[in-house]
C-alpha cells in the first residue's frame, strides 16, 4: 500500500533529540500502541538516543489483547538495556509504574545533584498527550524551556530529581513494511487522507480472520466467514450501507469496521505477534 503521508516535522525531531542527548539524557521513554507494538515503533530511536536504556511504554492495553501484551512485554524485556511495561494512559496514577520502571534502568541518577533525564517520544495519536496531562495532573510543575535546545522542549518535573522531557514535533517510523502501514493506518495514527479506508479495511479483515475470526462472526452476526471482500460487503449490508439499487457501498462498510475497531467495539485486539513482526523485517532485509 502506498502511504501518502510525508514525515515533514521529522528532520527537526531527530535535531531535537541529538540535542537532548548532548544536553544530558538517561532513559529514552518510547510510548507505543499496544495493539501493534512493532509497527507504532521507530527503528531509528535506538541509533538517534545512542543506545541510551530505553522504557517500552505499551499504552492503550486496555484496547489490546492480554496474552499477546504480555508476548510483547516478553520480547522487550529480553532485550538488553530495556524495560517494558503496559498502561492505559487514562488511568489515574500512571506515574508510579513509569517512575520506578526508569528509575531501575538509571540507577545512579535521580537525586537533586544528579537528575534522572528521561525524554517522552512516540508517534501521533498514541496517547503522549493524554499521559502527559495525567502525570502533570496536580503532582508535576511544568518548567520552561530548556536553554541550547533548538526547538521548544517541555520539561516536567515528576517528583524531586525525576526530569520528563516532551519530545516536540512528530516522532515517525518509515513505513518500510507494507503491514506496519496497514496497522497504523487502521489504528488511527495516520490522517484519513493518506491511505485508502477499504484496502486497509480489507487488510484488517485479513488479520482479524487469521487471528480473532469469532469476533467478526459475533459483531457482524456472520455465520461464516467467505472472502474478505465478501465478509467486508456483509458488513456493509450490517450497517445499511446500501445503496439504491442495492449495491453495497465499500467505502461506508469500510468507515463501519474502521470504527468499530478504533473503538475496541469487537473487543481488545492486538494487530502482530513478536515473531510476525521478526518475519516481516526479515523479510525486508531480505528483499
Ligand atoms: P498524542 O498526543 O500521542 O497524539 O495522542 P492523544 O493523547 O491525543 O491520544 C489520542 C487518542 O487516544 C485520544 O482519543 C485519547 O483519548 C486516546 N487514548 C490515549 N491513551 C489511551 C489509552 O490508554 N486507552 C484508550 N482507550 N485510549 C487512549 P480521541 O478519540 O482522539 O480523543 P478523546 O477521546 O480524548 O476526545
Amino acid at each position: 500500500m502506498s502511504i501518502h503521508w510525508f514525515p515533514g516535522h521529522m528532520h527537526s525531531t531527530a535535531r531535537a533529540i541529538k540535542d537532548r542527548v548532548k544536553a544530558g539524557l538517561d532513559v529514552v521513554i518510547e510510548l507505543l500502541d499496544a495493539r501493534l507494538p512493532g509497527s507504532s515503533s521507530n527503528p531509528m530511536l535506538a541509533a538517534l538516543t545512542t543506545g541510551r536504556p530505553a522504557l517500552k511504554v505499551l499504552n492503550k492495553q486496555d484496547l489490546a489483547d492480554p496474552a499477546q501484551t504480555a508476548a510483547w512485554l516478553d520480547f522487550y524485556n529480553a532485550q538488553p538495556h530495556t524495560r517494558a511495561i503496559p498502561l492505559d494512559a487514562g488511568e489515574k496514577a500512571p506515574a508510579r509504574a513509569l517512575i520506578k520502571a526508569c528509575r531501575e534502568l538509571a540507577p545512579l541518577r535521580g537525586d537533586m545533584h544528579k537528575p534522572l533525564r528521561v525524554l517522552i517520544c512516540g508517534i501521533p495519536n498514541v496517547g503522549k498527550s493524554t499521559l502527559i496531562n495525567t502525570l502533570v495532573g496536580k503532582r508535576a510543575a511544568k518548567t520552561g524551556d530548556e536553554p541550547g535546545i533548538t526547538k521548544i522542549e517541555q520539561k516536567i518535573v515528576l517528583e524531586n530529581g525525576f526530569y520528563l522531557f516532551d519530545t516536540p514535533g512528530m516522532m515517525w517510523p518509515r513505513i518500510a513494511i507494507a503491514q506496519s502501514g496497514y496497522h497504523l493506518a487502521a489504528s488511527g495514527a495516520i490522517g484519513r487522507n493518506a491511505f485508502d479506508e477499504e484496502e486497509v479495511a480489507l487488510e484488517l479483515i485479513a488479520t482479524l480472520k487469521r487471528h480473532y475470526p469469532e469476533r467478526l462472526q459475533q459483531r457482524y452476526d456472520l455465520a461464516e466467514l467467505g472472502t474478505d471482500e465478501a465478509v467486508l460487503e456483509a458488513i456493509g449490508v450490517k450497517r445499511g450501507a446500501k445503496i439504491r439499487g442495492g449495491a453495497v457501498q465499500m467505502h461506508k462498510a469500510a468507515e463501519a469496521l474502521l470504527g468499530d475497531f478504533r473503538g475496541g467495539q469487537l473487543g481488545a485486539i492486538t494487530l502482530e505477534t513478536p515473531d510476525e513482526m521478526a518475519a516481516w523485517r526479515r523479510e525486508l532485509a531480505e528483499a
